[in-house]
């Protein structure tokens, strides 16, 4: 039966040890349920699990991403329906300083929410530990509902109502400078995103920040204007207060609610230790996608 949660921040991050989720009853589900709505980071250790076993249990909560937009070497590694989060290619080498796949993959270190350049984005991320870094190669939580809890009200103000443009890639090509892309990859992966800067979440009834390192613009808004208050927003909410560290341990499976929390990973030897996790990520059903709002185009 699942144990009592370890509380580890309230209302953000619990812990659960001595459980097996292979062995998850409908009563646990359930509790695990509830748990997913009250907390945004749910750790789960030492799980002895295959990829199967990861994809099963993350369906029990929702439907898989199809990851539209992550470029197919993402996948090489593993079933498609998890992401291969790894410095690693086929063959367990270790990528090379200047494979694309390492140079986009840095981005994971910029703050963001998992793909909330889709017009549905994640729901749950649900990263398992396979092979972990000596040292360094954290992965940081950042609580967005207290964030939003905390705002001064006239700023409370200022962004209610606002939306936000969020694309695949601005974080790649306007931050990182990646700069090669074929035709076909620039026409899937264009903008077709659009989301409210602050939300009212529909299970808890809690209002969050909606910030990532793909928002790239809001509408109705001088681009430098937007990416300052974007950048400000992000830096309000990431104060150490709300900011979790998760220390790895191998097969942990730390589960995500991108609604409530961005991540970023912390820097570690990259082009010498191996660090190899695999996700599996639901999608937002409840989530009524914005239509291309007409300032755009009238913009344009
Ligand atoms: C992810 C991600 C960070 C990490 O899997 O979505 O951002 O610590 N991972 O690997
Ligand atoms: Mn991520």
């Amino acid at each position: 039966m699942l144990p009592d949660p370890i509380i580890v921040m309230p209302d953000f991050v619990a812990r659960f040890e001595g459980w097996d989720l292979r062995g998850m009853t409908a009563e646990d589900e359930t509790r695990m349920r509830d748990h997913l709505v009250r907390y945004s980071v749910i750790v789960i250790a030492d799980q002895h699990i295959s990829d199967d076993d990861q994809i099963a249990f993350a369906e029990r909560f929702g439907p898989p991403e199809s990851y539209a937009k992550a470029p197919s070497f993402y996948k090489a590694g593993g079933p498609p329906r998890l992401l291969d989060i790894s410095n690693v290619d086929a063959e367990k080498n270790i990528l090379d300083p200047a494979d694309k796949r390492r140079l986009i993959d840095l981005g994971n270190r910029l703050w963001h929410s998992d793909s909330s350049f889709n017009p549905v984005p994640a729901h749950h991320s649900m990263l398992y530990a396979i092979e972990i870094s000596s040292k360094g190669g954290e992965t940081q939580f950042c609580d967005l509902r207290a964030a939003y809890d905390a705002l001064p009200d006239d700023w409370k103000a200022e962004i209610d109502g606002l939306v936000a443009e969020h694309w695949a890639m601005h974080a790649r090509v306007t931050l990182m400078g990646v700069t090669d892309w074929s035709p076909a990859e620039l026409e899937m992966l264009k903008p077709d995103a659009w989301h409210p800067l602050v939300r009212t979440l529909p299970d808890s009834g809690r209002k969050t920040l909606f910030l990532s390192a793909h928002a790239s613009r809001i509408i109705g808004m001088p681009v430098p204007e937007a990416r300052i208050l974007l950048h400000e927003l992000t830096d309000f909410a990431a104060q150490p207060e709300r900011i979790y560290t998760h220390h790895w341990r191998e097969r942990d499976l730390v589960i995500w609610d991108n609604r409530c929390a961005m991540h970023r990973l912390k820097r570690y030897d990259v082009a010498r230790e191996k660090r190899i996790l695999r996700r599996a990520t639901t999608v937002d059903v409840a989530y009524v996608p914005l239509e291309r709002p007409d300032e755009i185009d009238a913009a344009a």
